[in-house]
């Protein structure tokens, strides 16, 4: 598989890469540590030392150092050799390590791979997860044994929470609902709106608690590679978006390898019932996403790319369902994407 470069992947939260431990991660197949110095900025190599490219991350941090657990080499956080403890102290031409840039954002670990310069201003926006106080849900993590593209299918076609998220997030009149797509740049957002509808469970929770029927919107704002955000919300029939209840879902997802994904999500509650503004609530919301992922998604998911890898290219049906429009686009916009990074506009017109 060929991974966009030029772009910002989520690493990891800021909160689980604690001072005075390295933090692993694999990510688009590399290795790699994340140091957060006492003091300085957060900083990501290379999990392999340019000796005998044992993991940096199974050796020791010491003053402002990470030495390797093998044979000694010391690096700074620069990634520079600054030391070579064996009789020589000679330090070899090549002796470093590969750094890369790094942002905290959004109470995130943004990193870049890609050639060129790294614009922070590229950073699809999820300020909706700044909010440090309650409305925020957990901000939880999963690894599935799938491939990334097949997760941001199943987010960009929600028609499939009346089957799979059945009563919790979706339910069997919703289906009725028309799918439409928008696209500004690079960034699509796939938009139903079902109209007198029964509440999905949860969103029956935190509006009026009555089971009456209402209008429920999805909104899935796509940035690439797989940077997801979804304004999902209830109202009254016929009655504006702001007088109902819902929340902004994050979903971002980082490839490990080709064939599995690291998922971080979390979602930011607004205008919610009032008896459902307690922590109990927020750790009852928490635990059902986290339920209808890991335990209606991935299991669907995994299925599908062993089905997937076992069968012949020529074999795989490509069906499509109107449903789909979001799916067909977003395909489309990385292959460009990808496209351009291995052949950029003048290797094309030298070629031909
Ligand atoms: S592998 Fe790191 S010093 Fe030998
Ligand atoms: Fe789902």
């Amino acid at each position: 598989m060929d991974f966009l470069l030029n772009a910002w992947y989520f690493a990891a939260w800021s909160a689980d890469i604690k001072q005075g431990t390295p933090f692993t991660r694999t990510l688009l197949n590399r290795p790699l540590v994340f140091i957060r110095p006492e003091n300085g900025a957060l900083v990501a190599f290379d999990d392999r030392c340019p000796h005998r490219a044992s993991p940096l991350s199974m050796g020791r941090l010491e003053g402002g150092r990470i030495v390797c657990g093998y044979h000694g080499l010391e690096f700074d956080f620069t990634g520079a050799c600054v030391r070579n403890p064996h009789p020589s102290g000679r330090i070899p031409p090549g002796a470093r390590l590969r750094s890369y840039p790094i942002v905290e954002r959004h109470s995130g670990v943004w990193i870049w791979f890609g050639e060129r310069a790294a614009d922070p201003s590229l950073i699809p926006d999820f300020s909706r997860l700044d909010d440090t106080g309650t409305s925020v849900t957990r901000r939880d993590y999963i690894v599935m044994d799938a491939s990334y593209e097949l997760i941001v299918d199943n987010l960009l076609d929600c028609s499939h929470t009346s089957f799979l998220h059945d009563g919790i997030l979706g339910n069997e009149p919703m289906i009725a609902a028309p799918t439409e797509i928008t696209q500004s740049g690079n960034t699509i957002n796939v938009i139903r709106y079902a109209r007198k509808v029964p509440p999905p469970g949860m969103f029956d929770m935190l509006f009026r608690q009555d089971g009456a029927p209402v209008d429920c919107w999805t909104d899935f704002r796509w940035d690439p590679p797989s940077c997801l955000l979804l304004d999902v919300g209830v109202t009254a029939p016929g009655r504006p978006k702001q007088e109902g209840t819902g929340l902004f879902g994050t979903h971002i997802l980082t490839p490990e390898t080709a064939r599995t994904t690291h998922y971080h999500f979390a979602a930011t509650l607004w205008n919610i019932h009032a008896k459902s503004q307690t922590a109990e609530m927020r750790e009852k919301i928490s635990d059902l996403r986290r339920f209808a992922f890991e335990k209606q998604d991935q299991p669907m998911i995994v299925a599908q790319q062993r089905i997937i890898d076992m069968t012949p290219p020529n074999q795989l049906e490509r069906v499509m369902l109107e449903t789909d429009l979001g799916v067909v686009r977003w395909r489309r916009i990385m292959e460009k994407l990808i496209a351009a990074e291995r052949h950029p506009p003048d290797r094309i017109g030298a070629e031909a």
